[in-house]
C-alpha cells in the first residue's frame, strides 16, 4: 500500500505546469473507435485510468503505439471485439463512454455497467436512454450493458432530464456516424464537452451548439484519422493554486487557460487572493489570511463538483464561516471528517457543509476515499504543520500526475512511501 508523507507548514511557491486533462482525454480516445484511421493524440496524461482506456482499445483489436512521452497514435481499423468486460474496466467508472462508439460503429455493444463509486450511485441510465431513442435495443444481463442495433443508430431529439458530462459525450460521439441529425438538449457545457466536439470536427464530423446547453450533429457516413489535442487540466491546475493559497504562499500553473476557471478565480479573488492571468497561465497570491467565502457546486460554467473538497480544505484555515453546497452528486463529503482529524471545523447538513475558519490545522495521519477529496488531504496536509500521513494514495494517482514531484517543485516537503 502506498501512502504521501508531508512535512506541512511551508508557504508554496514557484510554478508548475498543468498535464493534459483527464476528464477530456478518456472521452477523445473512446472517439478513436470512430476514426477511419489512426488518430494521434497529443498532451495525453499518464494516469491510471488512460492506461485502464488504451489498453481496453488495444485488447478490442486497435493498435496503440506510445510516440514519445504524452503522445500516442491508435488506429482502430482492425479492432473487432465491441466490448469492455468488467474484469477490465472494474476500476474506471468511464468505460461506458466506449458504449455510444462501439454500437454505432459495430452494430452491437457489451459493456459492463460501472459499479458504484464512494461519490454516489453515478447511474448510466441517461445514457441508455438516449440510445434506446436512436433505435439500440438495450438489455442488462449480469452486469453488463448489451446494445443492439442491427440497422445501425438513427438521430433523434434527446433531453436529458439531468446535465450529465460523460452521457453527453457518449451521445454526441454515437450521434457522429447516425443517419439523421440528433438534437440533444439540456446537454452539458463544460470545456471538455467542447474540447470533443472540436476534434470530432477535425476528423470530419458535423456538430454546432457544443458549449451550449443545445447540440446539433448532422451524422456522417464516416470520419477520419488525424490528429487531437487534449485541452489543459483545469481541475489539476486549481487544486495547485489552491495549494499556494491554502500555505499562504504564491503558486503559477503554466500550459493551462484561465478562461476555463472563471467560477473558481471569482471565488478565490471573494477570498483575497491576488490573481494574474495571461494567455496561458494562471498565478494565486494569497492574502495575509483568506477570507471565508460560500460555494454551490453546479454544471459547468458554475463552480465545478471536482473543486469542491479542495475548496473546502482552504475554507477550513478562512477567517469567518463557509458554506459549502454539493448539488451534483450525493455523497461527495468523505473528505469532511478526514479534515476534521485535522482540527477542521465542519458541520454537516445535508447536503452543505458549514466551516468555521480555524487558524490552523493539526497533521494527522488520513485515508484517501475519492480522487479529490485525497487532493483535499494533500492540500491540507501541505497546511498543517508537522507530518500527515494520506494512506489510499492510488485513488489520487487516477486523477492527478506526478502530484509530489509537482509539489516538490513548489517548496512541499512530500514524499511517496512504499509501505
Ligand atoms: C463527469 O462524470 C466527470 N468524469 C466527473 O469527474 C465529474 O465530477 C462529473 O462529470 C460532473 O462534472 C469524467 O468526465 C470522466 P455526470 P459523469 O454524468 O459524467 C447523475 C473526477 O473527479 N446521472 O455529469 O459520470 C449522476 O449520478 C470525476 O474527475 C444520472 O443520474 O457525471 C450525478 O448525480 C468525478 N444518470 C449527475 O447526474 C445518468 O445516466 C451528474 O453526473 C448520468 C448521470
Amino acid at each position: 500500500m502506498e501512502s504521501i508523507v508531508i512535512q506541512g507548514g511551508v508557504p508554496l511557491q514557484g510554478s508548475v505546469e498543468s498535464s493534459g486533462a483527464k476528464n477530456a482525454a478518456l472521452p477523445l480516445l473512446a472517439a478513436a473507435i470512430l476514426a477511419d484511421g489512426p488518430v494521434t493524440f497529443h498532451r495525453i496524461p499518464h494516469l491510471n485510468d488512460i492506461s485502464t482506456m488504451t489498453n481496453l482499445l488495444a485488447w478490442q483489436g486497435a493498435d496503440v503505439i506510445y510516440d514519445d512521452k504524452d503522445c500516442l497514435t491508435i488506429d482502430t481499423r482492425e479492432a473487432n471485439k465491441p466490448e469492455a468486460p468488467y474484469e477490465m474496466v472494474k476500476t474506471m467508472r468511464a468505460s461506458s463512454l466506449v458504449l455510444g462508439p462501439l454500437l454505432v460503429r459495430f452494430g452491437e455493444a457489451r459493456v459492463s455497467l460501472p459499479g458504484g463509486c464512494a461519490i454516489g450511485a453515478r447511474p448510466i441510465d441517461l445514457h441508455l436512454k438516449a440510445l434506446e431513442v436512436m433505435g439500440a435495443e438495450i438489455s442488462v444481463e449480469h452486469g453488463d450493458v448489451i446494445a443492439k442495433a442491427p440497422n445501425g443508430l438513427h438521430g433523434g431529439r434527446i433531453f436529458f432530464d439531468q446535465v450529465t458530462v460523460t452521457g453527453t459525450e457518449n451521445i454526441l460521439m454515437a450521434a457522429v456516424l447516425a443517419k439523421g441529425e440528433t438534437v440533444l438538449e439540456n446537454a452539458a457545457r463544460e470545456p471538455e464537452v467542447v474540447n470533443l466536439a472540436d476534434s470530432l470536427r477535425a476528423l470530419g464530423a458535423k456538430i454546432e451548439g457544443d458549449g451550449t446547453d443545445t447540440i446539433r450533429i448532422q451524422g456522417v457516413e464516416r470520419i477520419s484519422g488525424g490528429d487531437i489535442f487534449t485541452i489543459a487540466d483545469r481541475i489539476e491546475t486549481a487544486t495547485y493554486l489552491a495549494a499556494g493559497l491554502i500555505t499562504g504562499g504564491d503558486v503559477t500553473v503554466t500550459k493551462t487557460d484561465p478562461k476555463l476557471l472563471d467560477a473558481f478565480l471569482a471565488r478565490v479573488k471573494e477570498a483575497g487572493a491576488t490573481v494574474e492571468v495571461g494567455d496561458d497561465f494562471i498565478r494565486c497570491a494569497a492574502p495575509e489570511r483568506l477570507q471565508a467565502v460560500n460555494i454551490h457546486t453546479m454544471p459547468h460554467p458554475g463552480f465545478p463538483t471536482d473543486l469542491q473538497a479542495q475548496f473546502m480544505a482552504m475554507m477550513c484555515v478562512a477567517e469567518g464561516t463557509s458554506l459549502v453546497s454539493e448539488t451534483i452528486f450525493e455523497n461527495r463529503f468523505m473528505h469532511v471528517q478526514e479534515l476534521v482529524r485535522m482540527g477542521a471545523d465542519i458541520q454537516l447538513d445535508g447536503h452543505t457543509a458549514v466551516i468555521k475558519g480555524v487558524k490552523k490545522l493539526s497533521a494527522a495521519p488520513v485515508m484517501a476515499t475519492d480522487l479529490r477529496a485525497s487532493a483535499s488531504l494533500v492540500l491540507a496536509g501541505v497546511a498543517a504543520e508537522g507530518e500527515t500521513v494520506v494512506s489510499r494514495v492510488y485513488h489520487i494517482d487516477r486523477g492527478y500526475e506526478r502530484i509530489e514531484e509537482k509539489m516538490r517543485s513548489l517548496g512541499a516537503n512530500i514524499e511517496r512511501h512504499y509501505i
